[in-house]
């Protein structure tokens, strides 16, 4: 039976969407790639800068120790960049390995809590956790963890001396509610689209110690847990992350 003239016309459309969809897909690949190697390139420049400067010629012991922290510094760094894209990689490939099981939300959320208070404290930042009665939800701690990690770590790196972060646990119609809210530097209407989009910084935070991934995880996370996550900001007044995770049954 011939097709129709208004089949191939949807024919044509439709490859052309898929083909639209591929080149988008393989743009979207290089410039990852290209990304990941950018960022990569940096702390190996300076660890091979850093070890010619030492070996050059004799030193004083101060130098030496100053050549070999930034060495150790740009290393850890390197050892965050890899870590963190081989889990966006799995991610990608479908290939992480989930262990969803019933996990207590204020525990995981208020040990933290705790392990942040020390680094709040040497930034003159305050901390405060507020939880709700018995919240279970059915995830994977690990990734549960590294979502708050990612969220507590921002409010304080983008906050101001002073400043403080307020951590709350919700239930709030049958869904656990994390809340994330700072007072520090805010993120800009413009920047807010693409907070989460991987390798993304706002100005304010280029030249610091983060590489841009941490937020690309963190929706990735809420995304496998069929979750939900919204962002409110005002510049110079603060930032409230809102995480929703579907509560075990
Ligand atoms: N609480 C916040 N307050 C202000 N700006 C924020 C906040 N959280 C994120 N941002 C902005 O969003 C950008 C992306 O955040 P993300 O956590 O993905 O990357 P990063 O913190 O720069 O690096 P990484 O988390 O990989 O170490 C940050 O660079 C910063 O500009
Ligand atoms: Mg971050």
């Amino acid at each position: 039976m011939p097709i129709a003239k208004d089949e191939v016309g949807r024919l044509a459309t439709t490859f052309n969407e898929m083909l639209d969809k591929l080149e988008a897909f393989i743009k979207k690949e290089r410039q990852f790639s290209s990304d990941a190697s950018h960022e990569l390139r940096t702390p190996i420049s300076i660890i091979s800068a850093q070890a010619q400067q030492a070996l050059a010629g004799k030193r004083g012991t101060n130098e030496y120790i100053s050549s070999l922290k930034s060495i150790l510094k740009e290393s850890k760094k390197m050892s965050y960049i890899i870590t963190q894209l081989l889990m966006l990689y799995r991610s990608d490939e479908g290939k992480y390995d989930l262990n969803f099981e019933p996990l207590d939300l204020n525990l995981i959320t208020e040990e933290v809590v705790n392990e942040y208070k020390n680094i709040s404290i040497e930034k003159g930042i305050g901390i405060n956790f507020r939880m709700a009665g018995n919240i279970k939800i059915k995830a994977d701690q690990t990734l549960i963890t590294r979502l708050l990690i990612n969220l507590i770590d921002n409010a304080i790196n983008y906050n101001k001396k002073g400043g403080k972060v307020d951590v709350e646990i919700l239930n709030e119609n049958n869904m656990a509610k994390i809340i994330i809210e700072d007072n520090g530097v805010g993120i800009s209407s413009e920047d807010i689209p693409y907070v989460f989009d991987r390798f993304y910084q706002a100005d304010s935070a280029r030249n610091g110690h983060g590489t841009g991934l941490g937020l690309s995880i963190v929706k990735w996370i809420v995304d496998v847990h069929k979750g939900d996550i919204s962002v409110e900001s005002e510049i110079n007044k603060g930032t409230r992350f809102t995480v929703k995770l579907p509560l075990s049954v």
